[in-house]
């Protein structure tokens, strides 16, 4: 494992086992954001910070996006980026105990490096880059099969199929089913692992540069809705699937 790699999985496995220490916790800070559905806790602040020392010992020139502590901005992505959400699915760490991840991505120039996608509660890490290929705790996966809409399973989020504003009801009735997670690192995982034929978000670039990082190195696409490169800044409609689904969902949601 390179350095880099190495540094950053111990870091997130050590982060992991303060998450997991925190769930016994009854005094959880809790605190909402821009609605009642958007949570965060003191453990997704707390996880960023200790993940921010972490990088800063090992490389002080490194810069920052991170989803919490008003370091969700960055002017441009030169040099290199490390772009950490703390706990993608805070929602699900409340209420389920369990289906949510802490990811990190790594740019240098603009230009994806590495990416970190861990499943904390099943012990399911992903981390991978162009260079080194993509490994499942350890052991290294291939692409997924090239499988159409209607080989497979559809991660959407509840608004987009509820308001139908991009055709998600034919998205819905092409595929074989809609799963919904409520954690874009659960559905990026499934994706890379062949477990989905597509996933459509709305999400921020901490939700969908780690796993992205991951699925363009195992040949699958990503884009927002008009086809064009995500620009990793502010909330997109992420889309994402083998290159076969891909391709029929922009058909679809543009019909
Ligand atoms: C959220 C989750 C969710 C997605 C939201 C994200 P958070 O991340 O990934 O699945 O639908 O758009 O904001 O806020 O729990 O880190
Ligand atoms: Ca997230
Ligand atoms: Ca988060």
């Amino acid at each position: 494992m390179q350095d880099i790699v190495k540094a950053v999985h111990s870091w997130m496995i050590d982060a992991g086992e303060q998450i997991k220490e925190s769930l016994n916790r009854e005094d959880l800070l809790i605190e909402t954001k821009s609605g009642r559905k958007d949570l965060v806790t003191e453990m997704d602040k707390a996880t960023q910070d200790y993940l921010i020392d972490q990088i800063m010992a090992y490389d002080p020139a490194a810069k920052i996006l991170g989803e919490e502590n008003g370091l969700d901005q960055l002017a441009d992505l030169s040099g290199r980026v490390f772009i950490i959400d703390p706990i993608d699915g805070t929602m699900n760490f409340v209420l389920e105990k369990e289906n949510f991840c802490i990811m990190i991505a790594i740019y240098e120039e603009g230009k994806g490096r590495f990416g970190f996608v861990y499943n904390v509660m099943k012990d399911e890490f992903l981390w991978g880059g162009p260079e080194i290929g993509v490994f499942n705790n350890g052991k290294e996966i291939k692409a997924p099969k090239n499988i159409a809409l209607s080989e497979g399973l559809v991660g959407l989020n509840s608004p987009m199929l509820i308001h139908n504003r991009h055709h998600e009801t034919d998205i819905s009735d092409r595929s074989l089913g809609i799963r919904m997670t409520g954690c874009a690192g659960v559905e990026l995982i499934a994706l890379v692992k062949g477990q989905r034929a597509a996933y459509v978000s709305h999400l921020a670039p901490w939700d969908y540069a780690p796993g992205g990082v991951l699925l363009e190195t195992l040949g699958l696409k990503m884009a927002n809705i008009s086809g064009e490169p995500l620009s990793l800044s502010g909330r997109e409609l992420f889309v994402g699937g083998t290159p076969q689904a891909f391709d029929e969902l922009m058909e679809l949601m543009h019909q």
